[in-house]
């Protein structure tokens, strides 16, 4: 019988990372999940199969908790999805997003280095890199990064190029497009009105501040680009390569959608503030996964429709549990 596969995620706790890791147990892989220390509780993503994952602790930051969770999980594969991955922050905080975004990486790939060197290695690259380089974006289309985050993740796919190329390893960088769910952070534009349509449509807001609706996204599901990002460990030789839909929508689009879900005009809720506008904005970004879909045999399989529809019902459901929820509860005196 062979051997039970392992796998590393860093970032197990975010969107990628959840649906990497049931992807990962439905695999039949042994599953490790490397999670730092928080005020409180960030693994409510994880809910449902919390038990079948090992969750070793560490950071990016530090490089010796890294050598000690490879010791302990020594992984075949490793993927390293950690990131301060919210664009704004990275103009409020450019040295921390360094620290973790960029220099992270080569803390993880010098650590895998000296552990574990067979392990195969996945960078979690993004189409920020490309930030205004003309659409469609491919893997040849040179990067013109528009944020301190951009920048850093530039860095850090370059590290992992440079880790193959230096020692002949298997390391290899996704450049993934913008992908969604209702596991989405709420900060980031999709869920931030899919959440505030549900709270709309039940009367608990009567407003959605957005900043500028006419940037374009290539927006795809979260669970078919997990599959990418396993399918590019797999084949024989290492491959950076772009995985995207291909098909780019505005966010005056993702508003006009999300509100006919519900029956409502997005015009009547919407206003703007320059409040969450940037210092420089990619305005279109549009992926040619052409590569992929010949070398992986990888496509999407949720349209942009269902994404917003599969989004918004699951914001209604959940903000209507949270409500029914808060009218039930009783006072906890004991704290
Ligand atoms: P996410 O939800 O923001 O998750 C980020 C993860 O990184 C969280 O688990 C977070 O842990 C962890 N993390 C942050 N700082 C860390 C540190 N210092 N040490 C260890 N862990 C740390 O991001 P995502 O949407 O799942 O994206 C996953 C990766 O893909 C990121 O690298 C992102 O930049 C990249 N990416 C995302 C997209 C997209 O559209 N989603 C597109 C291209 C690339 P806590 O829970 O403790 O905060
Ligand atoms: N967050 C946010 N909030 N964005 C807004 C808002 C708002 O109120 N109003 C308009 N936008 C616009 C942003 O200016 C941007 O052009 C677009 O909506 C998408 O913003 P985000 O959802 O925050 O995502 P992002 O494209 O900046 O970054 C995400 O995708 C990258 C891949 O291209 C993140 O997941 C990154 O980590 C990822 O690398």
């Amino acid at each position: 019988m062979s051997e039970q596969r392992r796998a590393l995620i860093t970032g197990i706790s975010g969107q990628d990372g959840s649906f990497l890791a049931e992807f990962l147990l439905e695999k039949g892989y042994e599953v490790f999940g490397l999670v730092r220390r928080t005020s409180i509780s960030s693994l409510e993503r994880l809910e449902g199969f919390e038990d079948q994952v090992t969750l070793l602790p560490g950071d990016l930051l530090d490089a010796s908790s890294l050598m000690s969770v490879l010791e302990q999980a020594q992984p075949h594969e490793v993927y390293n999805l950690a990131a301060q991955s919210f664009v704004p922050t990275s103009w409020s905080e450019p040295v921390s997003t360094a620290e973790v975004t960029a220099l992270g990486v080569t803390r993880l790939l010098e650590a895998v280095r000296h552990v574990c060197p067979e392990a195969r290695f996945y960078q979690a690259s993004t189409s920020e890199m490309f930030g205004q380089a003309p659409a469609p974006q491919t893997e040849q289309t040179p990067f013109h990064p528009r944020s301190p985050y951009g920048v850093a993740k530039v860095y850090a796919h370059w590290a992992t190029v440079n880790q193959r190329e230096s020692y002949d390893r298997f390391a290899v960088s996704g450049i993934l497009f913008n992908h969604e769910s209702e596991r989405r952070g709420q900060e980031f534009v999709t869920r931030k009105i899919s959440r505030a349509v549900a709270r709309i449509s039940l009367g608990l807001q009567d407003k959605l501040v957005l900043g500028n609706l006419e940037a374009r996204r290539d927006w795809g599901f979260a669970g078919d680009y997990v599959r990418a990002m396993w399918l590019m460990l797999q084949q024989d030789e290492p491959e950076d390569l772009v995985i995207a839909t291909g098909v780019t929508h505005s966010v005056e689009q993702f508003c006009e959608r999300a509100f006919a879900e519900v029956n409502l005009d997005w015009r009547k809720h919407v206003e703007t503030s320059s409040r969450f506008c940037r210092p420089a904005e990619v305005d279109q970004l549009v992926g040619d996964a052409t590569r992929a879909r010949e070398l992986l045999g990888w496509q999407p399989e949720l349209s942009f429709e269902d994404l917003v529809r599969r989004m918004v019902t699951w914001d209604l459901h959940r903000v209507r549990q949270i409500e029914e929820q808060s009218h039930t509860a009783a006072p906890d005196l004991s704290r």
